[in-house]
């Protein structure tokens, strides 16, 4: 019978050491979704501050993305030492972005995964999107941040169509950032 509580107990211990998977993604959407995204990752993994980091993610539009007004927020929630949400810092934490501008400016990073790539912007169609390696520069704030930001996160990234106000997908994230080493 011991045994039935093994799985428990390395869980807990797991939880309290420290110790860690991996960053992860899953679909927090609800029925009026319009995207999703089936495996993601993040290198390096934890992620090394300072330094930047490249997500590869299959992003899947099961209909029709908003032509503009679309927006991606971002609700960033520090763990360690205590919860604590992150603000908008630089473009970087809890902020909101309009999505068709980022791919319009990072057309290098996100043309490759369109279907045709010389058609490449929204509205985005119904297909699968395969991000490769897109990389997200991490502003320096300065080795008095290697301490605040090491740690535990945990986030949602919503996706908003903003011209009807409603809400067109959800991914909950969890990843750590360790200090360079
Ligand atoms: C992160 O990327 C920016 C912009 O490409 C670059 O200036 C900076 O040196 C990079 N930081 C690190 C730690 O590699």
């Amino acid at each position: 019978m011991a045994l039935f509580y093994l799985p428990f107990l390395l869980f807990s211990v797991s939880q309290f050491d420290g110790s860690y998977a991996g960053a992860t993604f899953a679909d927090c959407g609800d029925a009026n979704k319009r995207l999703t995204i089936s495996t993601g990752t993040v290198k390096p993994d934890p992620i090394q501050y300072p330094g930047n980091i490249s997500a590869s993610v299959d992003l899947i539009v099961l209909k029709d993305l908003p032509a503009d007004n679309f927006e991606m927020k971002l609700d960033l929630t520090k763990l360690q030492p205590r919860k604590m949400t992150v603000p908008c810092l630089q473009d970087i934490g809890s902020c909101t972005y309009d999505v068709c501008s980022i791919i319009n400016n990072h057309k290098e990073s996100f043309c490759p995964a369109f279907p045709d790539p010389t058609k490449c912007g929204c509205p985005m169609k119904a297909a699968t999107y395969s991000l490769k390696n897109v990389g997200v520069a991490i502003p320096n704030f300065g080795e008095i941040f290697v301490n605040i930001l090491k740690g535990g996160y945990e986030g949602k990234i919503t996706f908003h169509d903003k011209s009807s106000g409603t809400e067109i997908g959800c991914v909950a994230i969890t990843f750590e950032i360790v200090p360079a080493s």
